[in-house]
């Protein structure tokens, strides 16, 4: 019999990305915690089980993860109730079969940002996070961002009940395609660039944080589908080393905000939504009514994911100037979908 998954975020853009992949490997029989009951039924219409329930019911979520050989936690890097359910389970599995399951977590690059508002980092403050490099990664300060859950998941495969690997995404984007988006089960888009898009066509103009001289990594959705399935076949082969040696940043390559935000804003100034072609600032103003008074896309995330690349065979394709042709689709998607709402 093949291993079983418990999934969590089965209907979202990184979750539905690698379901999308699942489907089609024998090895696995997937259930899934999914909230929306008519998303449910068409899983199952796909061979997926299905348990009904959000990130709060905790005891469903601790009953699966017992269940389940491995753990794909995609719904939410912040959730400490969730990941606290899953490490139970996964710690009573252990108990019961004496074999400790896998728990892949979902964490992201936000845990390295500076305090930047669209100016350069200050090299002699942000240091570069390497994931190979233990010894910088052991140095990221427990009050980073997502590492409060981050640290919940390295302290369960210390103590030994569990086999933890966290991957990294840095700004994901492209629009996923597949049979799950098809079948209106998956979020197709991401949530980084297309915030800034929708925030610019409420302006009524294309527009970053400050300057945007500051810097962000990117990965292409499929691409990041594949760094997961390959890790998860890798951990569950035994060959790679889990725990603090077992944190992937998912990176390949890296954007400055003013780039990509003078390819939204010709994109949407030829589309009639933005005054101008050139982007201009937001204002504070625009920061509270947009952003949640938060200017988190201003910020710099300096960070090198060497571990997939080296370890895992990942080898994606997908760069920078794909990154910025990738942007202008977005845009034009994002007008799509408005004028059809
Ligand atoms: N996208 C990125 O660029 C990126 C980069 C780095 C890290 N991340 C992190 O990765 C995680 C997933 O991101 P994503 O882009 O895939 O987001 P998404 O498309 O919004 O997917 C989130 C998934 O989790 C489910 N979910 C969220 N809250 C839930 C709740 N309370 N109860 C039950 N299900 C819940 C959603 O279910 P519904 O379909 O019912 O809403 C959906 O399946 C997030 O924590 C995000 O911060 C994302």
């Amino acid at each position: 019999m093949g291993k079983t998954i418990f999934l969590l975020g089965a209907t979202g853009y990184i979750g539905g990305s690698i379901l999308e992949h699942l489907l089609d490997l024998s090895d696995y029989s997937i259930t899934a915690l999914v909230r929306n009951t008519e998303k449910a039924k068409k899983l199952e219409g796909f061979g997926v089980k299905t348990i009904l329930g959000s990130l709060d019911d905790l005891d469903k979520i601790q009953r699966a993860a017992a269940a389940a050989d491995i753990v794909l936690h995609c719904a939410h890097a912040d959730h400490v109730g969730a990941a606290k359910a899953v490490l139970a389970g996964n710690k009573e599995r252990f108990q019961t079969t004496g074999v400790a399951p896998i728990y892949i977590h979902t964490s992201g690059t936000g845990a390295f940002i500076d305090g930047a508002v669209g100016t350069r980092f200050d090299p002699e403050s942000l240091p570069l996070y390497d994931d190979s490099d233990r010894a910088v990664m052991d140095a990221l300060p427990d009050t980073a961002f997502h590492r409060n859950v981050d640290l919940l998941v390295l302290e369960g495969d210390t103590e030994g009940y569990v086999r933890s690997y966290i991957v990294l995404p840095s700004t994901v984007w492209g629009i996923l395609t597949g049979k799950l988006v098809d079948a209106g089960i998956a979020n197709s888009h991401s949530i980084q660039i297309p915030a800034a898009i929708k925030a610019s066509i409420r302006k009524g103009q294309g527009a970053m944080i400050g300057l945007g001289e500051n810097e962000w990594l990117h990965v292409e959705i499929h691409e990041l589908a594949d760094l997961y399935i390959r890790l998860l076949n890798a951990a569950v082969a035994g060959t790679v080393p889990h725990g603090r040696d077992g944190q992937y940043i998912g990176e390949n390559g890296v954007y400055r905000l003013k780039d990509t935000a003078a390819a939204y804003t010709r994109a949407l100034h030829a589309a009639g939504r933005s005054r101008t072609a050139e982007p201009e600032s937001f204002t504070k103003g625009d920061i509270d009514r947009f952003f949640g008074g938060r200017p988190w896309l201003g910020t710099n995330c300096r960070a090198k994911g060497v571990r997939a690349k080296r370890d895992l065979g990942w080898a994606p394709t997908k760069g920078d100037a794909e990154f910025l042709t990738g942007v202008e689709k977005e845009a034009a998607s994002v007008l799509t979908s408005l004028r059809g709402a």
